[in-house]
């Protein structure tokens, strides 16, 4: 029936109505923060990204107070990012027992045991050259001889207290190779959170600003996805889903909605969408000059990748949409 006897305008003719009738739910409870630890600073020091403002890198003690103030917020959880003092070839700060992220992860346990603990694993932060895997003589990222790196670094992650570890290198076989490491280790309750559906994206630009973990050479196109190949990624995530992750994920989030909402209707695990530091920076760099409502472009943003298909949206803007949240209720 069309108008006039449908009118889709009754359906909001009141707020007790529109509440009634909305569909997504936005709540903290499904955020995650991402905290850059570094090594290299003292307690106590924190140090702004200029390129994405109101960010900063932490000392553990830093990352344990906003790990603190995440719990507070109602916040799911951190994800670590470690900014280790030593970089080499092999990225081996990676899985340093006594490295950053696993200091940090140990010492957030304690002070939040029921927060969500999440450590990103890749080698780019730890590499001299900024490439997500060793490399040949050519400069090749090695995919086979990556991939036990990156399980010594789950592991390592896993008994610092990591609840999820999140393999983000996009080397073929590291899901199932990390599940398998860790259940060697008796660390069968360990998730993993796979970055399926990555892009060699633009976005990442103010993250590798952040993370010092630009490639000194080259880029990522070797080793992450095309930007126009959605059907690749869908085929990416299901190996991922088939290697035994707990966990998919969509990144970045903003221009890849169609994504989000295709891996939702075909595949049952809990998705997560990453809106990136080059989404976060757009959006605070247009704030701060008054082009943008920051609050109510925020929420916007954070409500549209839940009706896309996200379960768990992994935002730098997770503190301030928790206020903000609080404060509409
Ligand atoms: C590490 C990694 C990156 C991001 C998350 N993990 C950077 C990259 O792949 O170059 C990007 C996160 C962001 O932009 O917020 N491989």
């Amino acid at each position: 029936m069309a108008f006039p006897v449908t009118r889709m305008r009754r359906l909001r003719s009141s707020k007790a109505m529109r509440e009634f009738v909305h569909e997504t739910d936005l709540d903290a409870s499904r955020l995650l923060l991402p905290l850059f630890v570094s090594e290299t600073l003292g307690e106590g020091e924190r140090e702004p990204v200029e390129s994405m403002p109101g960010v900063e890198r932490l000392s553990i003690g830093g990352a344990v107070a906003e790990a603190r103030s995440a719990k507070q917020l109602g916040l799911a959880g951190v994800l670590l990012f470690g900014l280790p003092a030593h970089k080499d070839g092999r990225g081996s700060s990676a899985w340093d027992d006594e490295g950053v992220v696993q200091l940090a992860s140990t010492a957030i346990k304690q002070a939040e045991p029921e927060l969500l603990l999440v450590t990103d694993v890749c080698l780019c932060e730890y590499t001299d050259h900024g490439h997500c895997g060793v490399l040949d003589a050519g400069g090749r990222v090695l995919n086979d001889e990556t991939l036990e790196l990156l399980a010594w670094t789950a592991v390592s992650h896993a008994r610092a207290g990591a609840d999820i570890v999140a393999p983000s290198d996009m080397m073929d076989g590291r899901v199932g190779v990390l599940r398998a490491a860790l259940d060697d280790e008796q660390l069968a309750d360990t998730a993993i959170l796979a970055y399926s559906a990555k892009f060699a994206s633009a976005f990442y630009g103010p993250f590798r600003e952040a993370a010092g973990s630009a490639p000194s050479f080259g880029d990522r196109r070797g080793y992450q996805l095309e930007v126009g190949n959605g059907r690749q990624a869908l085929r990416e995530a299901l190996l991922d889903a088939d290697e035994g992750a707990d966990m998919l994920m969509v990144k970045p989030a903003l221009a890849y909605g169609d994504l989000i909402g295709a891996l939702a209707a075909s595949c049952d695990l809990p998705l997560a969408a990453y809106n990136v530091s080059g989404e976060y920076a757009m959006v605070r760099h247009a704030a701060l000059a008054g082009a943008l409502d920051e609050r109510a472009t925020v929420l916007e943003i954070l409500t549209s990748l839940r009706r896309a298909g996200a379960d768990v949206i992994i935002t730098y803007h997770a503190k301030d949409a928790a206020r903000w949240l609080q404060e509409r209720a």
